[in-house]
C-alpha cells in the first residue's frame, strides 16, 4: 500500500519496501545503474550499509533519522563508512530544530499542492501512546499525527 501511495501519489519513479526486501543492495543497483546523487536517511542500519555502497562520486547524504535502530538494545552499526572515502561521499546530519526559520517557505507551497502529504490522525490525546508505537510496527500510513483537541 505505501509502494503504491509512493508511486502514485507523490509521483516518485520507483519504490520499493525495505522491510520486505532480502536483497537491499542489488535493489539499489537495479534502481541505480549510475549509482545514487542524494539519498535522504531515515532508516540507517542494513539500509544505510547499502545506500553507502551504492552512492555515486561526490554524492550527498542528508542523516535526518534511523527509525530502524532506535528500538534495539544494541544498534546494528554501520559496516560500510570506508565507501565514505573512496567515493568522496558528503554525509551530514539535519535536526528540525535548526530550521525553524523556513517555515514561511514551505508553507506557501504546502498550500499550493506542491509539496504534498498524507496524515495519519490518531483523535484524543489517550490514543498517543498506542500511536507512538504503532510508528515502529508500520501501523501508520502517512505522518502519525495525534489531535489534542479541535479549534
Ligand atoms: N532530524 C529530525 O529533526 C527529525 C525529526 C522527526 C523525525 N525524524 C525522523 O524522521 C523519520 C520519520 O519520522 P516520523 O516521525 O515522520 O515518523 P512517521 O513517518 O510517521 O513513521 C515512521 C515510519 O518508520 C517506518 N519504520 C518503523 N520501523 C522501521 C524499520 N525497522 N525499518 C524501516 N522503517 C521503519 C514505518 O514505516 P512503514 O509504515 O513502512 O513500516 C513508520 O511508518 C524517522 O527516522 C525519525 O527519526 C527526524
Amino acid at each position: 500500500m505505501q509502494v503504491d501511495l509512493l508511486r502514485n501519489k507523490f509521483g516518485f519513479d520507483e519504490a520499493f519496501n525495505c522491510k520486505e526486501e532480502t536483497d537491499l543492495d542489488g535493489d539499489l543497483k537495479r534502481y541505480f545503474p549510475e549509482g545514487i546523487d542524494i539519498h535522504f536517511e531515515n532508516v540507517g542500519g542494513k539500509m544505510l550499509d547499502a545506500v553507502l555502497l551504492n552512492m555515486r562520486d561526490h554524492g550527498r547524504i542528508a542523516v535526518c533519522g534511523m527509525v530502524s535502530q532506535y528500538n534495539l538494545a544494541q544498534p546494528e552499526g554501520v559496516q560500510n563508512l570506508m565507501c565514505l572515502i573512496y567515493k568522496r561521499t558528503h554525509m551530514d546530519g539535519f535536526a528540525f530544530f535548526d530550521y525553524y526559520n523556513l517555515l514561511d517557505v514551505v508553507l506557501p507551497y504546502i498550500r499550493e499542492g506542491k509539496i504534498k502529504y498524507v496524515e495519519d490522525i490518531a483523535e484524543g490525546l489517550e490514543s498517543g501512546p498506542f500511536a507512538l508505537v504503532g510508528l515502529y510496527s508500520g501501523r501508520n500510513v502517512g505522518k502519525q499525527v495525534v489531535l489534542i483537541a479541535r479549534e
